[in-house]
């Protein structure tokens, strides 16, 4: 089986048992809730362009909402075609759009100001590392402005890790992204076993143009 393949059939098992945040296979509403503050701190995305790469059930955007950011459009996209049902369900504005789209595997031309990406990589298959660099690297490719996306941890507690995860290792991850970009930050500190990378296509050191 592929990576989406296996992906697929993973959220499909949960989904089926119930659509509530349980199907994110976060332990809590607390840790997604975490998450997303962390990755409002890639810039301001007032009148922005966001994708939300992996966007599950269309939280990400609710939050933003909610936060009074006022974007200028929102595409989450996911390869499981049941999380869209339920986004579309969930967010009705009108700057809010959600399809059925595999990033590493699309003819269409995408470029948004910042690209987000809040756990799509955690599921463990065999291909998990390798669809990980992938999809960094074209989230980097689309983004105008930057790319901000998380990672469960292996400095986490190992009594706390669970078979289903992967867990990347955030000095190699932070190496990768630096052969695209020295204009990183990293965060650590919000939760143990979770970390955020954000990367940028021009640093506040350079001279605006
Ligand atoms: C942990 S959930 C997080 C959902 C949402 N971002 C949130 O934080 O509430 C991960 C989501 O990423 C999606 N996903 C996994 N691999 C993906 C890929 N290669 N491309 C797009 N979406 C993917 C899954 O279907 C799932 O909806």
């Amino acid at each position: 089986m592929t990576h989406n393949e296996l992906v697929i059939k993973n959220y499909n098992k949960w989904i089926d048992k119930n659509s509530g945040i349980n199907i994110m296979g976060y332990g809590s509403e607390l840790s997604q809730d975490i998450r997303f503050r962390t990755l409002f701190k890639v810039g301001d995305m007032t009148e922005k362009t966001i994708l939300d790469v992996g966007c599950g059930r269309g939280d990400f955007a609710v939050k933003l909402a909610r936060h009074g950011i006022k974007y200028r459009n929102y595409l989450g996209t996911d390869i499981v075609p049941e999380m869209i049902e339920i986004a579309k369900r969930e967010n009705t504005s009108k700057n809010i759009e959600f399809k059925v789209l595999d990033i590493l595997n699309c003819k269409e031309k995408l470029s948004f100001d910042y690209v987000i990406m809040c756990g799509p990589l955690n599921l463990k298959t065999p291909h998990t590392e390798e669809t990980a660099k992938k999809l960094i690297r074209r989230a980097y490719e689309i983004a105008k402005i930057g790319v901000a996306f998380n990672m469960t941890s292996t400095l986490g507690d190992e009594d706390k890790k669970t078979e289903h995860t992967h867990y990347f290792d955030p000095f190699d991850t932070l190496r990768y992204c630096a052969t695209m970009t020295r204009n990183l930050k990293f965060d650590h500190t919000y939760l143990p076993h979770d970390f955020t990378v954000f990367m940028y296509k021009r640093g506040e050191y350079e001279p605006h143009q």
